[in-house]
């Protein structure tokens, strides 16, 4: 019998992914979601290979039963999106502080070796300086950032006080195949591809000046498979991102270059919460747990599009 490996959110964008490349290298997985902003559809090509409980990181009970016998948790769980939590700011508070509490105390007394965390560079805020390194002040402008800060903090508690290892991993603006662009508050990526696709012109919010390190998901799995492994990465907070940015203009106009389209944006007022530019300084991600990117932002765009074009 192999290692068993908890995915939390694992019917998710991120979480499948990473369930993917889980069982792909012949690893046991066990997923936890209560398909709220998951999709049973997201798993089909593991039918059969991984264990699947349908149910809440919420419900004390069920987190138990979940973190028996395993190992690593990957703690992907969460109700994502700055705006969203502006608009509902205790229910999102209750799945992403509260859930991820329950994830660890349950991880803690289950003998778990290591959860690994789904961070957010929403955590830095707007900040003087470009890259954006984990020696900053945090500066949450958003109930979403400061509940995904909250949740780094429990993590280093938890490794000092009770000795379960912890890795959180602050996620620049992840997309990629199967995120999901049906919700208001979905990534902007998945918005422009599907409303290209469409041939409907964008939504931008603000002027499109505001920059982003946009992370092809393969990135982030890669990232999560090392922190499970790394040696002396306990009770770290590390980066993940390309270390480069552009707006949401000129991506705009690089989605366009792949497409074909020339559909001329609609501009709507700035979102609250908003962050002006992200970007990841992702030097000691490298030296904790030998993070490199592995696919760049345009080679991740062209097979994004590519998927949506098959899938949508
Ligand atoms: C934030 C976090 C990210 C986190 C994510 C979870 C920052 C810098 N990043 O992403 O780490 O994982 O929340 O949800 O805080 N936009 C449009 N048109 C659209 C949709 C969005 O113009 O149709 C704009 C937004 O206003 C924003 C940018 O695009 O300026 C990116 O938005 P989104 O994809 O929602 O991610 P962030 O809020 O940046």
């Amino acid at each position: 019998m192999g290692n068993l490996y908890l995915v939390t959110g694992g019917a998710g964008f991120i979480g499948s992914h990473i369930a993917t490349a889980l069982v792909n290298r012949g690893d046991q997985v066990r997923i936890l979601d209560n398909l709220l902003t998951g999709h049973r559809s997201n798993l089909a090509h593991l039918e059969g290979k991984i264990e699947f409980i349908e149910g809440s990181i919420c419900d004390v009970e069920v987190t138990r039963q979940a973190v028996e016998g395993v190992k690593i948790v990957f703690h992907e769980a969460a109700i994502p999106s700055v705006p969203r939590s502006v608009v509902e700011p205790r229910f999102t508070h209750e799945a992403n502080v509260e859930g991820t509490f329950n994830v660890l105390l349950a991880a803690k007394e289950a003998g778990v070796k290591r959860l690994v965390f789904a961070a957010s560079s929403s955590a830095y805020g707007d900040t003087e300086v470009l890259p954006k390194h984990v020696e900053m002040y945090p500066n949450p402008l958003s109930p979403y950032a400061a509940q995904k800060l909250f949740g780094e903090f429990y993590c280093q508690v938890f490794s000092k006080v009770y000795g379960l290892e912890t890795v959180a991993l602050r996620y620049f603006n992840v997309f990629g195949p199967r995120q999901d662009p049906s919700s208001p508050y979905s990534g902007v990526i998945s918005k422009f591809v599907t409303s290209l696709l469409a041939n409907e012109p964008p939504l931008i919010f603000g002027d499109g000046e505001q920059t982003r390190d946009f992370t092809y998901v393969d990135n982030v799995v890669s990232a999560n498979l090392l922190a499970a492994e790394a040696p002396n990465a306990s009770g770290s907070v590390v980066n993940v991102g390309v270390g480069d940015r552009i707006s949401l203009n000129q991506l705009l106009a690089e989605l366009q270059k792949i497409l074909g389209t020339n559909l001329t944006p609609n501009y709507a007022e700035l979102r609250a919460g908003d962050v002006r530019d992200s970007q990841a300084d992702i030097l000691l991600t490298e030296k904790l747990i030998g993070y490199k990117p592995l696919v760049s932002l345009a080679e991740g765009l062209r097979q994004t599009v590519e998927w949506y074009k098959q899938n949508q």
